[in-house]
């Protein structure tokens, strides 16, 4: 009923027409003309059913459960029959249920959820939240770190993508990532928060030293700053625990979730925060509101979505798949030169090679080989390879053979670095 109802030469067309024409002619340039059809599992098959790929891009993790879960789509069609998004500003029992839960599973005394449609108005909700409390202005994010589109949350990031939009709000300013002595020397009292991704995807799957969380968690809580963790790709068991941030042993004042929460199925963001946080809204309750924040149905898909990470065995599956992968990548650098290394929590994979044009170029020979998987924006020589955490041990090994064949290939086209410089210039890279 929805899928291949048109040639795909006129959805291109139409695409490229009444959606958006850069986008169309970007992936031409690249070699790919893929319209997403079936799906299902850690498959997506090609609107016109001539090949498949293994998604290891899966939308930075919305796709966690693979596409179509069968728990999630089947709690979604259950509750079709009695509910609908809800009303935003009435209260509703499946909000108080996923809050509950939440705050069941989530760090320390982390109690109250405020729901969103998107990762990135969570995260605008958890700025809000830090400056309404403190009553202070200041926002430290880090270099290369993304936290979305959005108002705050793109004045968080880099000018790659804000500096088209004219003046920032005030207030905001960076550091590097991992470099506990310089955070330390820039909070102040005039700090309302640090926002910082657990394991930075779009900086390149950054892993800090062993010491960093605990001394940012002492740093903040020396100047009464508030510390946002942004698990919105590295949450909800994508490292192989249920939060990144639980290796560290250190408890934010916020976290940031969404993505995988959807289930890939409906849209669905929290911002969760710790109690002394809600004297702010317990003053202004109706301070933030978003018509499809926390709808029924996206707490319905969450809620499945939770029965299923949260099972026995979970975890260690997406553990012995991590290593698998790593096995693997043992035996294609001994094999090829490009390679220059990979960095790895869990599922969370940064696979690194020595040319930051070589990175562009392997995401389009990548899914050019059935695997899409793209690099960095923020660090192109790293290809973010996050499959499915359902992925097994045969599609494991597809990824593997598709990396082999795209980095020999590569190596003996060199060619391809030049359609990748046409590329990257567009890209702004
Ligand atoms: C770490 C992180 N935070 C926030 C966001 C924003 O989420 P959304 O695209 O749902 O607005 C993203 C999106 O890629 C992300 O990777």
């Amino acid at each position: 009923m929805f899928i291949g109802q048109q040639p795909k030469d006129t959805i291109l067309e139409d695409y490229a027409r009444y959606v958006n024409p850069g986008r169309v002619s970007v992936f031409k340039q690249m070699g790919l003309d893929f319209v997403v059809g079936r799906r299902e599992g850690v498959w997506m098959w090609d609107v016109d059913d001539s090949h498949r790929l293994l998604n290891c891009r899966c939308s930075g993790g919305v796709f966690n459960l693979g596409h179509r879960p069968p728990r999630v789509v089947k709690a979604v069609k259950a509750a079709l029959d009695e509910i609908d998004v809800s009303d935003h500003m009435l209260l509703d029992e499946t909000r108080a249920v996923l809050g509950r839960r939440l705050a069941e599973v989530t760090p320390g005394d982390i109690q109250y959820s405020t729901f969103s449609p998107g990762g990135a108005e969570a995260i605008d909700v958890a700025i809000k939240l830090a400056r309404g409390y403190t009553q202070r202005p200041g926002i430290i994010s880090v270099k290369k770190g993304y936290h979305g589109h959005t108002g705050f949350a793109l004045a968080t990031g880099e000018d790659s993508f804000r500096g088209k939009f004219g003046p920032m709000p005030p207030g905001f300013s960076k550091v590097p990532f991992g470099n506990a002595d310089a955070l330390e020397a820039h909070v102040s009292e005039e700090t309302a928060a640090v926002i910082i991704e657990t394991i930075p995807a779009t900086a390149g799957i950054l892993i800090p030293p062993d010491d960093y969380y605990p001394r940012v968690r002492r740093a903040c809580d020396a100047h009464g700053a508030q510390l946002i963790i942004d698990e919105v790709q590295a949450g909800l068991g994508r490292t192989g625990r249920l939060w990144a941030i639980e290796e560290w042993d250190v408890v934010p004042d916020i976290i940031v979730i969404g993505k995988g929460m959807s289930g890939g199925i409906d849209p669905m963001s929290a911002t969760c925060h710790r109690p002394h946080l809600d004297a702010f809204f317990q003053q202004n309750p109706f301070i933030h509101l978003s018509s499809f924040g926390g709808a029924a149905l996206g707490c319905v898909a969450a809620m499945a979505m939770l029965d299923q990470t949260t099972e026995p065995g979970f975890m260690e599956h997406v553990q012995a798949m991590g290593d698998r992968f790593e096995a693997g990548f043992v035996e294609l650098q001994s094999r090829h030169s490009i390679v220059a290394g990979w960095r790895r929590r869990g599922l969370m994979i940064g696979f690194e090679v020595k040319d930051p044009r070589m990175g562009v170029a392997m995401s389009a020979v990548l899914a050019q080989n059935g695997v899409p998987a793209v690099f960095a924006d923020h660090r192109p020589t790293t290809i973010q390879i996050m499959p499915p955490l359902i992925i097994q041990s045969e599609e494991v090994d597809f990824v593997l053979e598709a990396l082999d064949r795209a980095l020999a290939f590569l190596t003996d086209h060199p060619e391809m670095l030049a359609m990748v410089s046409q590329v990257a210039a567009r890209l702004g890279l």
